[in-house]
């Protein structure tokens, strides 16, 4: 038997342990182009809550919702209109994310208690497969433990939940590497028009949104706005490394500002948000985070390098912003090293 035929074999028995285990309302690790996620039935309560327990994240922070086709989006929502159609058709399957408002099929526990969803369909072949096999939507966050850098291959996933023996589906290394943006999509009574904000920065970037909706002659409403969106699970502190990163703005130089660290970090509190702080015991030793000048790789390598700095024995970790680091592309990079840092030093 060919090498080929055995792993075409053994992923569709892997496939088919990940179907069993969704159906008896458990979690699995699924791959898709932006971070692996923990997905389970968005119709069984016992395995959203799961989901929750696993990940031991709080129940304030929303899911996003994973279809295999447009028409599952559609069931899910109030109003499915033109400007949502031309967002889906141009970036599904991709790294975007409506948040729309949902109709009641979507459970509190999904949402928060919003009244709005987070959807999206991933643009991988394995959890597009999972999905359609499975016939329902898929709720599923970054598969890592709250506040922790998010998982990019098979392996981050296995090791992030050893103790809880999760089952991951393997798909290869992710793609993108950072998780989708997020987009809030508001229907204006005039079809014409829609409001938008962007609730996380990702791979798709804010001139590519407009553009597409300008092809279609949809206009965007700018203006003052009444209410600001809720946009809950956008914590200070996220995606942290096991050692302590200082984020030094463009132009900051780490030696004369150790005193600075030093006193930053010692006021800390341990906890913020729900997000444990770790605090080195001293601070002697330093490794840099070095990226690729280029966003696309930057971004794709980001948190397996986070996961690879920090296996040394310096004290911090600090990652440098530079001058190159300018412009819509670099902006979910910069945003999830912000969050990352334990404290940033600006200029
Ligand atoms: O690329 C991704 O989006 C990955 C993969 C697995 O699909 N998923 C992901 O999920 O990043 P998670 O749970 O780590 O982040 C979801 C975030 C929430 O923390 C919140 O900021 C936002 O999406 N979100 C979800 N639903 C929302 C809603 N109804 N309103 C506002 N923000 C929402
Ligand atoms: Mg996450």
């Amino acid at each position: 038997m060919s090498l080929i035929v055995l792993k075409n074999i053994m992923s569709q028995i892997d496939l088919q342990s990940a179907l069993s285990i969704l159906k008896s309302d458990g979690v699995v690790g699924m791959p898709t182009e932006t971070v692996y996620g923990l997905a389970g039935n968005i119709y069984s309560d016992e395995a959203l809550k799961k989901i929750f327990s696993t990940k031991e994240r709080p129940f304030f922070d929303p899911l996003i919702v994973h279809v295999a086709q447009i028409e599952q989006a559609k069931e899910l929502v109030l109003n499915w209109t033109k400007a949502m159609d031309v967002l889906a058709k141009k970036f599904w399957p991709g790294p975007l994310t409506l948040v729309l408002e949902k109709n009641n099929r979507v459970s509190d526990l999904i949402t928060s208690g919003l009244t709005t969803v987070g959807l999206r369909m991933p643009r991988h072949a394995l959890a597009l497969k999972l999905i359609s096999e499975f016939g329902f939507p898929l709720a599923a966050p970054s598969a890592n433990k709250f506040g922790k850098t998010s998982p990019t291959s098979a392996e981050h996933v296995r090791l992030e939940f050893k103790n809880e023996g999760v089952f991951v589906l393997d798909g290869g290394e992710c793609e993108v590497g950072v998780e989708s943006t997020v987009l809030y999509v508001h229907q204006t009574s005039d079809e014409s028009e829609v409001s938008l904000e962007i609730l996380r920065a990702g791979h798709i970037v804010l001139s590519e949104i407009i553009e597409a909706l300008d092809e279609h002659n949809l206009k965007i409403k700018t203006g003052p706005k009444k209410e600001k969106v809720s946009a809950p699970g956008q914590m200070k502190h996220h995606y942290m490394p096991k050692k302590p990163l200082v984020f030094l703005d463009d132009g900051v130089d780490l030696h004369c500002s150790i005193n600075q660290i030093q006193n930053l970090i010692k006021e800390l509190p341990d906890l913020v948000e729900s997000v444990n702080i770790i605090k080195p015991k001293k601070i002697e030793s330093f490794r840099e985070l070095v990226l690729s000048d280029k966003p696309d790789e930057a971004a794709r390598m980001l948190y397996a390098s986070l996961r690879e700095v920090s296996k040394g024995s310096e004290d911090i970790l600090f990652f440098k912003k530079k001058e190159i680091h300018r412009g819509e592309h670099w902006e979910a990079v910069l945003d999830r090293l912000g969050k990352a840092a334990t404290i940033k030093i600006e200029k």
